[in-house]
């Protein structure tokens, strides 16, 4: 059953290798989970919960890609068993310590997450679904497109962070940044063909419901969970955010990889290249030749405008998911609200317009001036 005991971290979360796990022997349950869902039967879901929950010596044998699609496994059945109004850990107390020691053998949180759900949970006949909808497909599709790209993108922000504005690789690598970026773009372009925002609100916002272990609430598997906020602490939002987004942030944080997790403290401190272009233009005297070459500011615009791309289209699907006669949840999946997104797609923009500037006035430009950390009403996309 097992691939390797000690997997070192850099395969230990690879998506192939997990979504080709079956360590519960669950692949033959998950055909019948739709029907369980359409039909509310909690005692079918509760019966196949305790038919594929380990015993604690198989736990113990888990490697870390097992303990990972193992939680992909049993999440199913959490966010259904909620779906239905019934708290998983009550109706199946048994399912308590086994999401306890599969969050601690993970170091993740001790339930399944957005990366569980989506980019380990295996395509085709294997996969796993709470309603068999093709909608609920795409969703899916929608996070695995954009996950692997901001994996490469917090890489580059990696390298980015020690990179000066003046040199020559800031321009290169911000580019390429972008390039990994415009997959969230795709990603939520293909969502909005395929995806009614009714499906998302009624169909699937349900699903994605907290539960209580332990006592404490854990969001389900939500998008709204990809750390796409990793970008933005590096490119503007570690001194020129706001204490919404950071409180956002703190809560998605938990919800993504230990290795991801781990750098938000050192990200958020700063400072961001957005804060390290703007001393630099600074600190140049007037007149003085451009302290940041040309193709350093226009690879940063660029990156903020593709960040404002997704977020605009996004706030739009979202905002009709939301309206009122839709809405089934007055707040997203991931705890946040519409007006949360108007503010983060505001000070992307609004950090993009004191880029634009700079790159105008480029020796005598002040972009924190332009980007005071003031969140406004929003504007409509
Ligand atoms: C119909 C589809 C969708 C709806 C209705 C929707 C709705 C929302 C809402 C209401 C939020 C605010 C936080 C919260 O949920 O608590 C949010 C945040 C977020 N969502 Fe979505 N979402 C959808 C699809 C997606 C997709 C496909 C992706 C990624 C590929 C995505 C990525 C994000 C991210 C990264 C955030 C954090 C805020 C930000 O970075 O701007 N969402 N979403």
């Amino acid at each position: 059953m097992s691939l390797t005991r000690m997997p070192n971290r850099t395969t230990a979360y690879d998506s192939t290798v997990i979504s080709g796990l079956d360590p519960l022997s669950a692949d033959a349950m998950y055909p019948l989970l739709p029907m369980m869902n359409a039909a509310a039967d909690v005692p079918a879901l509760t019966t196949a919960v305790r038919r594929i929950l380990p015993s604690t010596s198989q736990l113990a044998e888990f490697s870390l890609p097992e303990s990972l699609a193992a939680m992909r496994d049993l999440g199913l059945f959490l966010g259904s068993l909620k779906r239905h109004g019934v708290e998983p850990v009550v109706a199946v107390p048994e399912l308590e310590p086994v999401l306890v020691e599969l969050g601690r053998r993970s170091d993740m949180m001790p339930r399944d997450t957005v990366h569980h759900y989506t980019e380990w949970n295996p395509v085709g006949v294997r996969q796993r679904m709470y309603t068999g909808d093709e909608q609920e497909g795409f969703l899916m599709d929608a996070a695995r497109m954009s996950l692997p790209h901001l994996a490469e993108a917090v890489e580059l922000c990696r390298q980015l962070t020690d990179v000066a504005p003046d040199q020559p690789e800031f321009g290169t690598l911000l580019t390429q940044l972008t390039g990994r970026l415009a997959a969230f773009d795709e990603a939520i372009s293909m969502v909005t063909r395929k995806v009614t925002p009714e499906f998302f609100a009624q169909g699937m916002r349900p699903y994605y419901e907290e539960i209580t272990v332990q006592g404490r609430s854990y969001l389900g598997p939500a998008a709204a969970h990809v750390p796409l906020f990793l970008v933005d602490l590096v490119v503007w939002a570690a001194d020129h955010g706001h204490p919404v987004y950071d409180e956002f942030i703190d809560e998605a944080a938990q919800h993504t990889l230990p290795q991801w997790r781990q750098l938000v403290p050192g990200w958020r401190t700063g400072p961001s290249i957005v804060g390290r272009v703007a001393d630099v233009l600074r600190e140049a005297p007037d007149g003085a030749p451009p302290a940041v070459p040309a193709e350093g500011i226009t690879a940063l615009a660029k990156t903020l405008r593709t960040l404002i791309a997704f977020r605009a289209k996004h706030l739009t699907i979202a905002r009709k998911a939301y309206r009122d006669e839709v809405r089934l949840y007055d707040l997203g999946s991931g705890g946040g609200s519409i007006a949360l997104l108007h503010q983060i797609l505001d000070l992307t923009r609004e950090n993009s317009s004191a880029v634009a500037v700079a790159h105008r006035r480029p020796a005598s430009a002040q972009v924190t001036g332009a980007v005071a950390a003031r969140v406004t009403g929003g504007t409509d996309d």
